[in-house]
């Protein structure tokens, strides 16, 4: 697995300013001429999780390929899955630039991109167009406007439930102002109910994952816990970027607003990640994210606490530019 910031592309993709990299990322992937995997999936890699069949057990977080674009290149590279979006019902620009921030000593990323997307309708048209492969999850959210953000994920289970793999439910991303309150337990059963719901009616009945945020409160946690254990939730997804700045060496981008990524976020993500296996139990699908840049930190996923209540290996990691 590539370090990129270790490795030797470093520094020409380091000159460039992170969203332009970004940006240059997804059209390359999406141009179809990245290289194929080299080796091929061995198969004892291959996990069955809420029913869906993984080749192997790490694939691309949401916030990578926002709107689709480059899904055929990600599964072409040979990850075992792709999450696409956050999407909401209306394209938005999202917040103002500059919104992503490097910061290379601490092996981290600081953003606050606010949602910038193309909307629903754009990505269900490139999913309708593209032949199926590979197992794709569309990453869920409300417009930053939005009236009713409960509806917004309704509107998002209503339209992509035919056109992918699973869903999540996005209530995490620390950018979109108020949307991290729906995890809240009052507004999660609420939302939950919907979602419950909009996915009974819809037309192809998909698993659906709730994306949490690493920064939660004892009771904050306790809530989301009683709220998930009583859902009919697949699985969860731990976690989303943080607000919290310890241990950052690089002072000045440290002082930049929005969720933190990466190394520091290690640690925090897989002690969340460990206490929902402990407190949610061994069958519940956990899908582990936040610092996995190399083999042996995906494997530290699936394993930080005793094997008696491993979670289930699933991880995603997002392509850092
Ligand atoms: C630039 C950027 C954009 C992101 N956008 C989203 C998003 O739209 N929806 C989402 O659920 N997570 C988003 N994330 C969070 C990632 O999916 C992931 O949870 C987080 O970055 C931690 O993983 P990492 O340390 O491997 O980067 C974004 C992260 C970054 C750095």
């Amino acid at each position: 697995m590539i370090n990129l910031f270790k490795c030797g592309a470093r520094n020409a993709v380091f000159m460039l300013d992170p969203e332009v990299a970004h940006g240059l990322t997804v059209k390359g992937i999406a141009s179809g001429l990245m290289p194929r995997a080299r080796h091929a999936v061995d198969d004892r890699l291959a996990v069955t999780a809420a029913g869906l069949s993984f080749a192997n057990p790490l694939g691309v977080a949401a916030g990578l390929d926002k709107n689709g674009e480059a899904i055929d290149g990600l599964v072409k590279l040979g990850f075992g899955h792709v999450e696409v979006g956050t999407v909401t019902p209306r394209p938005q620009p999202g917040n103002p630039k500059p919104r992503l921030f490097r910061l290379v000593k601490d092996e981290a990323v600081i953003n606050r991109m606010g949602f910038n997307n193309d909307g629903h309708a754009a990505l269900a048209a490139r999913l309708e167009k593209r032949k199926r492969h590979g197992v794709i999850g569309v990453n869920i959210g409300a417009n930053k406007t939005s009236e009713d953000r409960i509806a917004d994920y309704v509107a998002g289970i209503d339209l992509f439930s035919p056109l992918a793999d699973y869903l999540t439910v996005n209530i995490s991303s620390p950018n979109t102002p108020g949307l991290r309150d729906l995890q809240a337990r009052e507004q999660l059963a609420k939302l939950l109910d919907a979602v419950a719901d909009a996915r009974e009616k819809a037309a192809v009945r998909l698993p659906v994952f709730l994306k949490i945020a690493p920064d939660l409160t004892e009771a904050g946690l306790d809530d989301i816990i009683a709220e998930i254990a009583g859902s009919t939730l697949d699985g969860v997804i731990v976690a989303n970027t943080t607000l919290s700045r310890n241990g950052l060496t690089d002072e000045k981008q440290a002082g930049e607003s929005g969720g933190l990524s990466g190394a520091p976020l290690f640690e925090r993500s897989t002690a969340l990640l460990a206490r929902m296996r402990q407190r949610l139990g061994p069958d519940m699908v956990i899908i582990g994210v936040g610092g996995v840049s190399t083999g042996e930190r995906a494997l530290e996923k699936s394993a930080p606490v005793p094997t008696w209540c491993r979670s289930i290996p699933v991880w995603s990691m997002r392509g850092r530019s």
